[in-house]
This record gives C-alpha cells, sequence and structure tokens, in this order.
C-alpha cells in the first residue's frame, strides 16, 4: 500500500486541476513519439508518423493522447487504489497489445516535461517530487499484469 501525505495528494490535486486533457495528452503523446521514436512500432495503425511535423499534426495521436491522459484523470480521482484503478489498462497493455512496461516510464518522463513547461516556477520541487511519485506508482501499476 503506497502511503501518500496531504502535501503530496493536494500537490497532485492542484496539478491535475490545471491539466488539459487534450493538449497536454497530445503533447505528451508527440513527445513520446519523436524523443523516443522507436515506440511509434506501437502505433502502425495511426498512419503518418514519418516526421515530428506530421506526428504533431497526426489526429489519430491527438485523439490517443486525450485518451491517455483521461485514464491516468482516473489514477489521479482514485490515487488510493491505483493498482485496481489501472489493472484492466494493465492487463490490455501486457496481453493485447504487448507493450514494453519499459515505455510507461518513458510516456511518463515526457509528462513531467509538458507540466514543468506549463506550471514554470509553480512546479516546485516538493510538487515535482510528488508527481514522479505519482507516475512511478502509475507505471508500477500499469507493468503489474507483466509479472
Ligand atoms: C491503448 C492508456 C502508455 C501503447 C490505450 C488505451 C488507454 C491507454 C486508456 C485504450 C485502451 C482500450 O482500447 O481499451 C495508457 C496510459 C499509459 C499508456 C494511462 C501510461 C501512463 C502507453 C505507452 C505505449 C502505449 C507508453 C507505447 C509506447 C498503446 C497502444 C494502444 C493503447 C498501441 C492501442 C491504440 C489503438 O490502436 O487505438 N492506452 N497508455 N500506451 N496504448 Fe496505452
Amino acid at each position: 500500500m503506497v502511503h501518500w501525505t496531504a502535501e503530496e495528494k493536494a500537490a497532485i490535486a492542484a496539478v491535475w486541476k490545471e491539466v488539459d486533457v487534450e493538449a497536454d495528452g497530445h503533447e505528451t503523446l508527440a513527445r513520446v513519439l519523436i524523443v523516443f521514436p522507436w515506440t511509434q512500432r506501437y502505433f502502425s495503425s495511426f498512419g503518418d508518423l514519418s516526421c515530428a511535423t506530421a506526428i504533431l499534426a497526426n489526429p489519430k495521436v491527438k485523439a490517443h493522447g486525450k485518451r491517455v491522459l483521461s485514464a491516468l484523470g482516473g489514477a489521479v480521482k482514485n490515487i488510493d487504489d491505483i493498482k485496481h484503478t489501472l489493472a484492466h489498462l494493465s492487463e490490455v497493455h501486457a496481453e493485447k497489445l504487448h507493450v514494453d512496461p519499459q515505455n510507461f516510464k518513458l510516456l511518463a518522463n515526457c509528462l513531467v516535461i509538458v507540466l514543468a513547461r506549463k506550471l514554470g516556477a509553480r512546479c516546485t520541487v516538493p510538487c515535482h517530487a510528488a508527481w514522479e511519485k505519482f507516475l512511478a506508482v502509475v507505471c508500477a501499476a500499469l507493468s503489474k499484469h507483466y509479472h
């Protein structure tokens, strides 16, 4: 069972209020595909991912980024039970999509950068730490079905 301090919970909730699942989800997934190009192999059905401009303009990347961040919103709302909240998604990524769980960390990494850019000076050290912890718990929950 993960322990959360009141400050950590407050930091996660406060930042989430500012998240735009569509725009920030789009930027996060686009960064994953551009910065870590080998991740593109999972998205062969998405059409043109040939360069950064194509990825950023791709409507499927945009729609899927929103879907990913919306799922993350479920984990924010159920912060005390992330493992169960994401259990089905873990199964889908493992059994159906065969996504290497290392990739979850790449997405978390990109999301932290998107949030940091958005928050600027408000991305304080405790806030950054709370988000790294939250995303580590999310990645562990999504990786659960692989063990
Ligand atoms: C599908 C969430 C990370 C690859 C999905 C779906 C959700 C989701 C909600 C739709 C599932 C369904 O149709 O039932 C997440 C979350 C992630 C994450 C919350 C991390 C925080 C990743 C990563 C990759 C990935 C890192 C690969 C690099 C895929 C693929 C699909 C998918 C290929 C199917 C897309 C399609 O064809 O529509 N994900 N995902 N996911 N995810 Fe993830």
